[in-house]
């Protein structure tokens, strides 16, 4: 047992939170959505502590997807900023607590702060062994899929590999190295998966709460990896 009392011979390995309903959680007290994102940081930093805690080897967080430029300018600006600001404001406590930051997605169209901030937080946090703390940002889950084939025909054609099969496909996708998602939660009473890790989410156990992320209490998420370590697992068996 851990210092949150869950058998740890059941817990998910890999974690994925799509963090939804900050915008209506502003709306709701008449506030900006931004407003809605701040509190959601606040949220991310708890919630992260406790899967340290618990001993959840990665946790995955879905913080932008390909699809959220469509959002108007003021909205995105706000969002890479928290971003800045998160990784400004945490990295030392993050390495602090062992966590191993990475991050996926297209970086090339993020601001060049944030890219350069990204990296940065990689390298100094590349040896720790706790929690893996991975952020999705500017991701989409085809376009991951399609680059991934793309790299795996063009290295095939080169010569590079001799065999184009899964391993040299899943070699080539942003995840490589982690292992599969376990378990999925999205937040607010969506439930869809919204082009998230499509590849990776194969045999993973769904849970979807109606709870706003802003609300989304260390609690709730306790009870959430509970339920998990009670299902039964037959990947198709
Ligand atoms: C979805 O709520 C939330 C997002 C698109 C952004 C998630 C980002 C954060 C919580 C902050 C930054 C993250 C990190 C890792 C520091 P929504 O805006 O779609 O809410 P709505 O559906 O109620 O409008």
């Amino acid at each position: 047992m851990d210092r949150v009392g869950i058998d740890k011979s059941y817990l998910p390995r890999h974690v994925a939170i799509i963090m939804d309903g900050n915008g209506r959680w502003a709306k709701a007290r008449n506030r900006p959505r931004s407003f809605g994102h701040r509190k959601g940081v606040e949220r991310v930093k708890e919630i992260v502590r406790t899967s340290a805690d618990m001993g959840i080897e990665v946790l995955t967080l879905y913080a932008f997807s390909t699809e959220n430029w469509k959002r108007s300018q003021e909205e995105v600006r706000v969002l890479m900023s928290l971003l800045v600001e998160y990784l400004a404001s945490e990295i030392d406590e993050l390495d602090r607590q062992k966590v191993r930051f990475r991050s996926i997605g297209d970086r090339t169209a993020l601001p060049g702060k944030l890219s350069g901030m990204l990296t940065a937080a990689e390298e100094k946090t590349a040896r720790n062994t706790g929690l893996c703390l991975d952020v999705a940002i500017n991701y989409g889950g085809r376009d991951e899929i399609c680059a991934a084939a793309r790299a795996l025909a063009l290295d095939y054609a080169a010569g590079k590999i001799s065999d184009p099969g899964k391993e040299s496909f899943e070699a080539r996708l942003f995840t490589y190295g982690l292992p599969d998602v376990d378990f999925v939660i999205r937040t607010s009473g969506e439930e869809r998966i919204s082009n998230f890790l499509l590849y990776q989410i194969a045999y993973a156990e769904l849970y979807f709460t109606k709870t706003l992320w802003p609300d989304f209490s260390s609690e709730e998420y306790v009870r959430a990896i509970e339920d998990f370590t009670r299902r039964n697992r037959r990947y198709g068996g």
